[in-house]
């Protein structure tokens, strides 16, 4: 059986995050060549919305939670990033890789802004059968507080170990995560509580790659390892081969 590889790609990596809505068509081609080029893994990817779903759940306070007053901003943030998907897929396809979209909105239901674990049966089914499912951060039903958006990393955290990932990236538009400018080889549960330590200074873990980090943590906690690197080493990834960035693992 091919070696299960889970591999989110953020949204400032393929989208212009200066322009709402620009879709960085370019980077998605160049990234889908890479991707479809690898016919011995069976693949698993989940992208980010960047400037195509963060303005409009912004815009529509989706993140104080959802009433009849904003509900209007579920179909606008989905419409934003399903755009998003549906290039991305489209440029995968055209690479030679059998790409699928799946969307969480109607695939997924959260509690509290937590998408509740589950197997995604549909989705094992699909990389058994060779499919490359490709999902998003979205914007996702949720029990208390009406909708909520799901981030990619939040998906990585909770898709990763149901789905057997025997490995895990994270490209983003930095070389991983960085402290006074220099790439952090590792980082750990423990490790971690240090560099927050530090975040008053030059610690670069804010904004994005915190709530990436924190994710990975969570996984990382089970046993499971992952790694953040930047979009440009995305082969080098897939290959096995070292990327110049970030390990996320237990102690
Ligand atoms: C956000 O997903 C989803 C929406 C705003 C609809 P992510 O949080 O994973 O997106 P990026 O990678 O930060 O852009």
């Amino acid at each position: 059986m091919s070696e299960r590889v889970l591999l989110k790609i953020g949204g400032s990596v393929i989208t212009d995050k200066s322009v709402q809505g620009r879709i960085r068509y370019d980077e998605i081609g160049r990234i889908s060549k890479v991707i479809a080029s690898r016919h011995d893994l069976a693949l698993l990817l989940v992208h980010g919305a960047g400037s195509c779903g963060h303005p409009e759940a912004s815009r529509f306070n989706l993140a104080g939670g959802v009433s009849e007053a904003n509900r209007a901003g579920i179909f606008e943030t989905h419409l934003a990033v399903a755009r998003l998907n549906a290039g991305f897929v489209g440029s995968l396809r055209e690479a030679g890789a059998e790409a699928v979209g799946v969307h969480l909105l109607s695939a997924g239901f959260a509690d509290d802004g937590r998408l509740i674990p589950g197997e995604f049966p549909q989705v094992g089914k699909m990389i058994s059968l060779g499919i490359v499912p490709v999902l998003h951060g979205d914007v996702v039903m949720d029990r208390t507080r009406g909708a909520c958006i799901v981030s990619g990393d939040q998906l990585v955290n909770l898709l990763a170990e149901p789905l057997g990932m025997a490995r895990i990236g994270v490209a983003t538009d930095v070389p991983g995560v960085l402290c006074d400018g220099e790439v952090i080889p590792e980082i750990t549960p423990e490790s971690q509580k240090t560099l927050e330590v530090g975040a008053s200074g030059h610690t670069d873990v804010t904004g994005g790659m915190s709530g990436k980090v924190r994710e990975l943590l969570f996984l990382a906690e089970r046993g499971i390892s992952s790694d953040i690197f930047h979009a440009s080493r995305i082969g080098d990834f897939l290959d096995g081969r070292p990327h110049g960035g970030t390990r996320v693992r237990k102690d």
